[in-house]
């Protein structure tokens, strides 16, 4: 069922005062899903944005939205994200003590249920629910902030990922420290969704097309 790499921009690196341009230049650029960094200042320091802008950019594109929730206590978000209209809602493994049912909610939204580990949670913990699960999120980077640098390590945990997927109808994405130079690590352990922040935006919108495709490898 390969369809090729998907390539998800994170806006959290685009100019915030231009959002809704800046989506549009990167569709244009070639950019399969828009992903969409939730953070709360407290699961991670840092904090974005949340469903109020989520339902704004919507208004100006109909790309898959991929939210990335780094919060604590996500299921309270779960129906603000769907009505924002995001697409695929992701929470972290380490932010939930009651996963299974988490996942569940997410699905009777209607929404690809998404769950991220954090660079220090084995893939072995998701073992369980994987009928529950529409996407892996491996962090190559501790999650909080763009423009951090791919930890090599987690190449092998991508492959276990793989593996432990198999044939399911499960996406594997990455999300961290993604280049031109890192892209293909990440592919050929077995990854067919890729986030990247920095090295997408951190060009000029002329540069967005380029660096798609070096990310894609094609
Ligand atoms: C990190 C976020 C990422 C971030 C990626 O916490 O989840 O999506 O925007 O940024 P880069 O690609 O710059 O590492
Ligand atoms: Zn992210």
């Amino acid at each position: 069922m390969s369809i090729g790499t998907i390539i998800a921009p994170s806006i959290l690196a685009a100019n915030f005062a231009e959002l809704a341009a800046e989506i549009k230049q990167v569709e244009t650029a070639g950019a399969d899903w828009i992903h969409l960094d939730v953070m709360d200042g407290r699961f991670v320091p840092n904090l974005s944005f949340g469903a109020p802008v989520i339902a704004s950019l919507r208004k100006n594109s109909s790309s898959y939205f991929d939210a990335h929730l780094m919060v604590e206590n996500p299921d309270s978000l779960i129906t603000d994200m769907k009505q924002a209209g995001c697409d695929g809602i992701t929470v972290h493994f380490e932010a939930c003590s009651h996963l299974d049912r988490t996942l569940s909610a997410i699905n009777e939204h209607d929404c690809r249920a998404g769950v991220a580990l954090n660079p220090h949670t084995s893939v072995e913990s998701l073992t369980h629910i994987l009928e529950k699960i529409g996407l892996i999120l491996i962090m190559t980077v501790n999650p909080g902030f763009g423009g951090q640098k791919f930890i090599k390590s987690m190449v092998h945990k991508i492959q276990q990922a793989r593996s432990l997927i198999g044939d399911r109808p499960i996406q594997l994405q990455v999300d961290g420290g993604i280049t031109a130079q890192t892209a293909p690590l990440a592919i050929a352990a077995g990854a067919n969704n890729l986030v990247a922040g920095s090295a997408i935006f951190g060009a000029g919108a002329d540069k967005y097309g380029s660096r798609i495709k070096a990310i894609r490898g094609s």
